[in-house]
């Protein structure tokens, strides 16, 4: 067999590439990761941007997506959570408990309030994947369950006796309390004595916005005879009376409060299936969409339906598998399953306007989903982006403004810019156009940039009269047009320079808008008004600061709210007192000029520095990965020409930063976007969000394929002398199409037109990508490069002078001890309390 195995790799070698497809994609994603350490995952049951997530609930600090795996208590098993977020823990409404019997054959024998009721579960009984969540509680009860769009289905299997010895006779409560018990008055529940089903409502305030939410549930069990049912409050319970309406209470917890419904005597191991259906309009509406879903209560075949559904989603992305570990493949799928959980489709159930539209929520938020999320999704899943977008546009359309954080129906909380821009920018240069009203679209960006909302913590922009008149968000603004918190004055200014450019590049495709392009262009450079040539900071001279209405700068120190800040006493989010940069520090946000690095990287002192800027960043963990803004700045190095340097940072975060443990996230996955990052960085094509740009390093595999759906191509990106172990990640040429390519970034008609791209790696740096012209695309001119010490020269051919002087430098780090570069993983719960 000997021979035969080299005459088959020879003809391997021969026809260039073999795509190992056989493996199941469902195989490698582990729902569990993030379920520890403030990642804040959404472990449980659930189909793609599903409404109904059925999961257990814990009690652990960190339950903001349900369930955790910290040796928390399950206090019930409810149907609707997010993903990922920060804030309050979403949701998590009318959950259900078990119990194989009631002491004293009582029904007042079990205990019916979430704090009293909670119990450990069997820490190696948890059990995930796509479409399914089981585990087994400490009681003897094993509670699996799987979803459809609108229904949550769970199996009860109960022990023929319980822990006292007692024959079973199971008791499953409904509670109308949620996660973050924040019901409001009126929770309303009715128990239908012949059958046990339950049906009814409470009004809920979301997690991190205004407002409130009303949801319906509508309940059905069936598995063994009825033997009584009724409702209970706070502790006790009755049979006889079966319906009940709740006040709040009035010391700021909500009276528990629910119904129940008991069996008789079991069969050894017959499980009781109970069915929630969920809804947003109307109780029937929740029992007609699980009747109409899941109508013989079929779990197995409920649990099939939803995993095809998950295959048929993650599948048109296939890689190589030789070779690599199946923990980087873990990474990898798991990373895109959770870009399919958040945002939610709702369509259908939204009560707030009429609308023949899709309807998403739990864009949960847009500040995090726009830098990788969302252009991660509009390659895998345009289709589904293009309703994201047109229920942004349509949201607009009927609340008046695009939305930058939402959830459970309500308005969420503005970070920084009005990022749905960006999103929409993103999606249209890219091709995205289905039924998509651009025009309309269009029209909300300008009202972003325009018009001023009465409260601009929820949408649109605040300081607008001293963006105008100005050209920067002052510190301390004189602002009476709208209201919001007066910070981030700093950040604010970078993200809105942004927002403009993002206008411009739908400006451009609409056509006849020159007016626009001109001035919103000229608005995109407003960020250049608050450079402070002489601010100084470690060594680095010229840093962004921020400036008072009277033009002249004020102070805050570049490391403030970094991953390092000596200052433990720094305020960085949404609180009054916060700094004039949010969640990161002037350091990092100095960075943020995605459409105009060569004006930056001059005003940073040219491409050397720019570099010896962004790598003593990283290398001093002044920015944190575990935070949204840093991850572009991973890839920067491209603009200096130094593409091979974004390979090697992005090795230094993933996979130290991104493990496939529970606890392995580094902070809140904020919807999928790490999820994003991981896989973005691993396909090797890092977007530029709301360009059509997108970096490229080599995957982390020896090839990845991707099928547009909408095209039904497939591109393909292959390296060449690909090892697992990751020393050759440096891109020495390459081939487009089987042509050479030098440019050290691609647009998107890669996907959509099915180009092959083919990368040759080497264990050192090389002249590749390195040219002016080479680089990615930028609003200034790229200037200084040519430096004689080595910086690419754009007048000079590839395979010339530049090589020599790359390849000097190449050695000397590749001699660096890559371990000194390690981050630190401590700054996850510094976030964590306050950013969606
Ligand atoms: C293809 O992948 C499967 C599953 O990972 C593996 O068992 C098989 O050995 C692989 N085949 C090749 C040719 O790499
Ligand atoms: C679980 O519940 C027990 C009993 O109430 C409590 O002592 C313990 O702190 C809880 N565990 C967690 C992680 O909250
Ligand atoms: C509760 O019901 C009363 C009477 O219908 C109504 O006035 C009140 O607004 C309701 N409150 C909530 C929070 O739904
Ligand atoms: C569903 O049932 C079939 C037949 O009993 C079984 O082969 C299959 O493994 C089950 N599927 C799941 C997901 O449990
Ligand atoms: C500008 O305004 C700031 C903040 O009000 C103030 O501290 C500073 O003294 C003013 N500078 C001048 C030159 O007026
Ligand atoms: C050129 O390289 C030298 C030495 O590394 C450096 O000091 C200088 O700043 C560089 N100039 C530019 C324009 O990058
Ligand atoms: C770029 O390289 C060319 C050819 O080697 C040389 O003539 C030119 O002076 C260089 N330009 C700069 C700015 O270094
Ligand atoms: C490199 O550039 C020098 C002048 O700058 C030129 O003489 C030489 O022919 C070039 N070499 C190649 C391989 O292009
Ligand atoms: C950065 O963080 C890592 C991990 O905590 C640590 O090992 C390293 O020493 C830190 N580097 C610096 C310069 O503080």
């Amino acid at each position: 067999m000997r021979f035969n195995v080299r005459a088959l790799a020879l003809v391997l070698a021969g026809c260039a590439y073999a795509q190992n497809s056989t493996y199941d994609v469902l195989d490698y994603v582990d729902q569990l990761i993030g379920t520890a350490n403030g990642g804040d995952v959404f472990a449980g049951a659930t189909l793609p941007y599903g409404m109904a997530k059925a999961v257990a609930d814990t009690d652990a600090g960190d339950n903001q997506g349900g369930f955790t795996t910290e040796n928390a208590n399950v206090s019930g098993f409810s149907s609707m959570h997010d993903s990922g977020t920060g804030g309050s823990p979403s949701l998590g409404n009318f959950a259900l408990f078990p119990y194989t019997s009631c002491a004293g054959d009582d029904v007042n024998g079990c205990k019916y309030p979430k704090t009293s009721r909670k119990i450990k579960y069997v820490e190696s009984s948890v059990k995930a994947s796509p479409g399914y969540f089981g585990l087994e509680l400490v009681s003897g009860v094993r509670a699996e369950m799987t979803a459809t769009q609108h229904t949550s289905l769970f199996r009860f299997s109960f022990p023929a006796v319980d822990a006292s010895g007692a024959t079973a006779s199971p008791l499953i409560l409904l509670d109308l309390t949620d996660l973050s018990d924040s019901r409001q008055d009126n929770g309303t529940i009715h128990v239908d004595a012949a059958t046990g089903r339950m049906t009814g409502n409470a009004r809920f305030i979301p997690s991190f916005g205004v407002g409130n939410y009303v949801l319906y549930f509508c309940a059905d069990f069936k598995g063994a005879p009825i033997r009584d049912n009724g409702i209970f409050v706070n502790t006790r319970a009755s049979a006889d009376v079966r319906d009940l309406t709740l006040a709040r209470s009035i010391n700021g917890y909500p009276l528990p409060g629910g119904g129940f419904v008991r069996f008789t005597s079991l069969v050894r191991d017959t499980a009781i299936l109970a069915r929630v259906g969920v809804s947003f309009i109307s109780s029937q509406q929740a029992c007609s969409s699980a009747e109409s879903e899941i109508p013989s209560f079929d779990f197995n075949s409920t649990q099939t339906a939803a995993g095809k559904m998950w295959r048929d989603k993650i599948s048109p992305i296939k890689v190589s598998t030789n070779g690599v570990q199946a923990s980087i493949l873990t990474n990898f799928y798991s990373g895109i399953y959770r870009t399919m959980v958040n945002p939610q489709d709702y369509t259908g159930e939204n009560p707030l306007w009429q609308s023949s539209e899709p309807y998403f929520d739990s864009f949960y938020c847009i500040w995090d989903l726009f830098r990788s999320q969302m252009p991660f999704l509009t390659i895998l899943d345009p289709a589904t982006i293009g309703r994201q977008i047109r229920s942004l546009i349509d949201t607009y359309k009927h609340l008046g403004w695009l939305p930058d954080c939402r959830m459970s129906l309500c308005k969420g909380y503005t970070q920084g810019g009005s990022n749905a821009d960006n999103v929409l920018a993103d999606a249209y240069i890219k091709g995205v156009s289905d039924a998509i009203d651009w025009q309309t679209g269009y029209e909300a960006i300008v009202k972003d940039a325009e018009v001023e909302p009465y409260f601009w913590s929820i949408e649109g922009r605040g300081g607008l009269d001293s963006w105008k008149s100005l050209g920067y968000i002052p510190a301390q603004d004189f602002d009476y047009k709208g209201t919001g918190t007066m910070t981030r004055s700093v950040s604010r200014t970078l993200e809105y320079s942004y927002n403009d450019f993002a206008l411009t590049q739908i400006a451009n495709g609409l056509g006849g808008k020159e007016s626009d392009i001109e001035k919103y262009t000229k608005r995109s450079g407003n960020w250049q008004n608050l450079f402070k040539a002489d601010q100084t900071s470690r060594g680095f001279t010229g840093f962004l600061q921020p400036k008072y209405l009277n033009k002249t700068f004020g102070f805050q120190d570049p490391i403030t709210c970094s991953n390092v800040d000596p200052n433990p006493s720094s305020v960085c989010s949404l609180q009054r007192t916060a700094v004039e940069t949010f969640e990161s520090s002037i350091w990092e946000y100095s960075f943020f000029v995605p459409h105009d690095q060569a004006t930056l990287i001059t005003l940073f002192g040219g491409p050397s520095q720019f570099v010896r800027r962004l790598d003593y960043m990283h290398d001093q963990n002044i920015t944190y990965i575990g935070n949204e803004p840093a991850f572009l700045t991973v890839f920067q190095y491209h603009y200096a020409g130094r593409p091979a340097l974004s390979a090697k940072r992005s090795h230094v975060y993933i996979p130290d930063y991104f493990g496939i443990t529970n606890d392995g996230l580094p902070g809140n996955d904020d919807s999928g976007t790490m999820g994003a990052f991981v896989a973005l960085s691993m396909m090797g094509l890092f977007p530029n969000p709301g360009q059509d740009v997108y970096f490229i390093i080599p995957p982390y595999f020896e090839s990845v394929s991707i099928t547009s759906p909408i095209t039904g191509k497939t591109s393909t990106i292959r390296n060449i002398n690909f090892d697992a172990a990751y020393k050759n990640i440096y891109i020495q040429s390459a081939t487009l199409n089987g042509e050479p390519y030098m440019k050290n970034w691609i647009d998107h008609s890669f996907f959509t037109e099915g180009k092959v791209l083919v990368l040759t790696l080497g264990s050192v740096e090389s002249a590749w990508g390195t040219r002016v012209v080479d680089l990615p695309p930028s609003l200034g001119k790229y200037q200084g490069f040519g430096n004689s010490t080595g910086d690419s020269n754009s007048t000079a051919e590839a395979g010339n002078g530049t090589v020599t002087s790359v390849a000097k430098r190449a050695t000397v780090f590749a001699s660096e001890e890559v371990e000194g570069l390690l981050g630190s993983k401590t700054g996850a719960k510094y976030w964590a309390t306050e950013e969606g």
